[in-house]
């Protein structure tokens, strides 16, 4: 078997974790009792880029009992776990991602994937996607999935400028999985990085969220409960407008750059944060991001404009201005969740991977009717995921009675 990994003899470890994971994933754990009765996958080759975490792994098996082979290459070069990547190939299951890796073997790595000539790709931020697009283009594909809302937007610009070729299906789009993962997860696992980066107590913090989106709300909501001053940052004046009646302080980025301690992005966009606003900075400011891309804060000038760099702990640097001014960046800018703790706990991407798994039964079934445009999966899908969930959780849902069902489709009946 072909891979590439850093330590295979971490396996042991590896599987511990992701069994571990597996617990808390009964939604992924009913997708896969079915795949392996009906193996609607079957002899599908399946490539995916995505965080190769515990709960990847799990996912990693599903499709495997669904008939198909499944491999896997990571989706940022910081967030691979070796000791799963190890397991999964204990497991008989390709794995190319190695933690730290350079740019270089990143896309080395995604080419190793794409070698085996995969029916479907699935993508964490689009990166499969677009070499298909570019340098593979002489590869025929199913179809592909996105987990995430900067994979989204990169296909829909796509999609936009008719360069699109295979259809995709968004699964960030599902209800079940930006309700809940970029709400519940990032909240949660944003500021586990920054704690086990920095040990700080956010009590009394000043801490700013730029971006008051799916992700953005669930960390402000967070940052708020362990008792952090949250002032937002947001271009978006409706967006803006909801932090400011959830009860947070609102700004412009000059104004937050000097009044934060701890800054976080989680926009998707580019350069939120530059030098005219590290210029505010006070000293001992510390700078992490939760965007997909390491692109949301303009660490070139920041390096550029530093007279010294140092690690001060495992997942932090510190950066000297000439001023004497010291400025902290966690995870090298790089997602922090999955940087400097474990990405989102399994309890939430046993949603999103459920999602990831019946998209892939979703491209091969509906295989021959499929254009190259953006699909998302139909409601019955989330009811039937929200479904599972709730009773995993214990809840208890409601049903209309026939007489409701009738006034709700009715007009006739008024005050
Ligand atoms: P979203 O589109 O719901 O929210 C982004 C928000 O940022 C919008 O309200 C937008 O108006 C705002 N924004 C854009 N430019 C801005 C600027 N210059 N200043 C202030 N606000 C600005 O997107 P979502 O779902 O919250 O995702 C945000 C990013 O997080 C994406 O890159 C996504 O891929 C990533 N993501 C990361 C996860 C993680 O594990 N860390 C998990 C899920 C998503």
């Amino acid at each position: 078997m072909n891979y590439d990994i850093a330590k295979p003899e971490l396996a042991g470890d590896g599987a511990l974790r992701v069994e571990w994971a597996g617990r808390r994933m009964p939604v992924l754990d009913s997708v896969r009792e079915r795949f392996r009765a009906e193996r609607p996958l079957d002899g599908h080759v399946v490539a995916a880029c995505l965080h190769v975490t515990a709960e990847t792994a799990n996912l990693m098996m599903a499709l495997r009992d669904g008939g198909a082979e499944p491999l896997l290459c990571a989706s940022n070069p910081l967030s691979t776990q070796d000791d799963v990547a190890a397991a999964l190939v204990a497991e008989g299951i390709p794995v190319f991602a190695i933690r730290g890796e350079d740019s270089e073997t990143y896309y080395k790595h995604i080419n190793a994937v794409l070698d085996h000539k995969p029916a479907v790709t699935m993508d964490d931020g689009a990166d499969l996607a677009t070499v298909l697009h570019t340098d593979r283009r002489d590869l025929e594909v199913i179809g592909s999935t996105e987990e995430t809302t900067t994979g989204v937007i990169r296909l829909r610009a796509m999609a936009a400028d008719g360069t699109l070729r295979v259809p995709v299906v968004a699964v960030n789009d599902s209800a079940t999985k930006h309700l809940f993962d970029n709400h519940f997860g990032t909240g949660q696992s944003t500021l586990d990085g920054i704690i086990r980066a920095t040990n700080l107590l956010l009590a009394g913090q000043n801490l700013v969220v730029v971006g008051y989106g799916d992700c953005g709300r669930g960390v402000a909501d967070r940052a708020d409960g362990l008792g952090a001053k949250v002032i937002v940052v947001e271009v978006d004046p409706v967006r803006a407008l909801e932090a400011a009646m959830d009860g947070f302080r609102v700004m412009t980025a000059d104004e937050a750059a000097a009044a934060g301690d701890i800054f976080i992005t989680v926009t998707g966009n580019k350069h939120v944060l530059r030098m005219e606003h590290f210029d505010r900075m006070k000293d001992g400011a510390i700078l992490a991001n939760s965007g997909h891309f390491d692109i949301e804060l303009d660490l070139a000038s920041l390096r550029a404009a530093s007279t010294s760099r140092r690690d001060v702990r495992n997942n932090l640097e510190e950066y000297l201005l000439e001023d004497g001014r010291r400025i902290l960046l966690v995870a090298e800018g790089r997602l922090v969740n999955l940087g400097a703790a474990e990405g989102h706990p399994a309890d939430v991407m046993d949603m999103s991977f459920s999602n990831q798994a019946l998209a892939a039964e979703y491209l091969i079934i509906n295989r021959d009717e499929l254009e190259p445009k953006i699909y998302t999966l139909p409601r019955e899908i989330d009811e039937q995921v929200s479904s599972i969930k709730l009773e995993s959780l214990g809840g208890g849902l409601e049903k209309l009675t026939e007489d409701q069902i009738a006034y709700l489709s009715g007009w006739q009946e008024g005050t």
